[in-house]
């Protein structure tokens, strides 16, 4: 019943991908080499995609991970504008994340409990009582398939896997694929495509560091970030959300207009202290239609001019100004990733969504599928 549960599962999601898949074909700009090894031997992935205009991005099938991303600044000299790994090794020990999907359940669920359908499910707890961004064995430490896509609007890479029933204590067996397609004009397209045979909860999301001026290239207190959020959910001191939804008005919160992330990041205010910084879900103003594509934030750096649009379909953004970051990890080139040396802007439903009855619903029943969509857009401001 299971295996013939997987492949059903397997045969909707590829069904319903909605893209031509396309064998490996030598017009598409789409090298695939290997990444490198695990410790247990498993050969790992890499695949780069250059753009016509010589941007490129580099995916890997470990933790459908972004390994690199170059992207123009208003000279046109390209940097890497996101942190990882040279190798895919660090990213199983090492690695706070960077680049990876995570899921199931992206950012915390409260002790790492939830109730569905009258039952009680135990999640593994990775962050002190809590469960955090799918648990020991999250979405970013698995081998994804991998598969080269061409879309007409730009070449990508389609990962897909199956979480089995129970693993991390979730209920139910779930398909899940991530489509990247990296555009002509510099923007990168995410698209998330799941599907449960039994109900279970899915918050799905993208955990690339950004840092505009070059990753490992000094903090990113100088950026200047919007936001498209009037609302926030504050948390208690373990970063769950109290369940409050407050105004951004006259707080440090207020990203409504540009605003230098350093400017109030130092202010003295609670849920600061509490996230060592910004840690929080902003509550996007959405458009009328239900799973509408909207400009959550805007991200420039004044020094290198280059500007990233995030647009999702996704009702919260998770802004963390890279607080626990401290220097201890070298990444890429042989850089010290040094404290607020780059950022997330993570699009997905509020955290601890199972728990909170007033936020958007995070639950997924058997049979059905759960799309969302999310653009990364890079370009350079006037
Ligand atoms: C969370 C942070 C966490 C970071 C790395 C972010 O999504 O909000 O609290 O430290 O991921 O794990």
């Amino acid at each position: 019943m299971k295996r013939i549960g997987t492949l059903i599962l397997v045969a909707v999601g590829m069904l319903s991908a909605g893209w031509a898949l396309a064998e490996q074909d030598s017009r598409m700009k789409v090298v695939v080499d290997e990444f490198g090894k695990l410790a247990d031997g498993r050969k790992v992935d890499r695949y780069t995609i250059k753009n016509s205009s010589g941007a490129s991005i580099q995916l890997t099938n470990l933790g459908a991970i972004i390994v690199s991303l170059k992207v123009p600044d208003r000279t046109g000299k390209l940097d890497d504008v996101v942190l990882g790994f040279d190798e895919p090794a660090p990213y199983l020990t090492d690695s706070p994340y960077f680049g990876a999907v995570v899921g199931r359940y992206a950012n915390r669920i409260d002790e790492g409990r939830f109730s569905l359908n009258g039952r009680e499910y135990a999640l593994a707890t990775n962050n002190d009582q809590n469960h955090l961004h799918g648990g020991n064995l999250g979405f970013d430490k698995l081998l994804w398939q991998g598969q080269v896509v061409d879309t007409g609007r730009g070449a990508g890479v389609r990962f897909s896997t199956v979480s089995a029933d129970g693993d991390e204590g979730y209920p139910g067996e779930l398909f899940v694929a991530v489509t990247y397609v990296f555009t002509d004009d510099n923007a990168l397209e995410i698209n998330y495509q799941s599907s449960a045979v039994d109900d279970t909860v899915v918050n799905l999301s993208q955990h690339s560091y950004f840092n505009l001026a070059g990753q490992g290239d000094g903090s990113i207190l100088d950026h200047t970030l919007q936001i498209n959020a009037d609302f926030y959910t504050p948390v208690d001191r373990t970063l769950i959300p109290t369940g409050e939804i407050l105004s951004v008005k006259k707080t440090p919160f207020d990203f409504t207009q540009p605003k230098p992330i350093g400017r109030d990041i130092k202010a003295k205010h609670e849920q600061l202290s509490f996230g060592g910084g910004y840690d929080h879900n902003w509550v996007l103003r959405r458009s009328e239609f239900e799973g509408q594509m909207h400009l959550a934030a805007v991200l420039t750096d004044p020094g290198s001019g280059r500007k990233m649009e995030v647009l999702t379909d996704q009702p919260g953004l998770q802004f963390y100004s890279g607080n626990f970051l401290d220097g201890s990890v070298t990444g890429k080139e042989g850089v010290a990733y040094a404290y607020r040396g780059a950022l997330a802007l993570e699009t997905q439903h509020y955290p601890d969504s199972p728990n909170q009855p007033h936020f958007p619903r995070t639950t997924l029943r058997g049979g059905e599928s759960f799309t969302s969509k999310t653009i990364y857009r890079f370009s350079v401001a006037n």
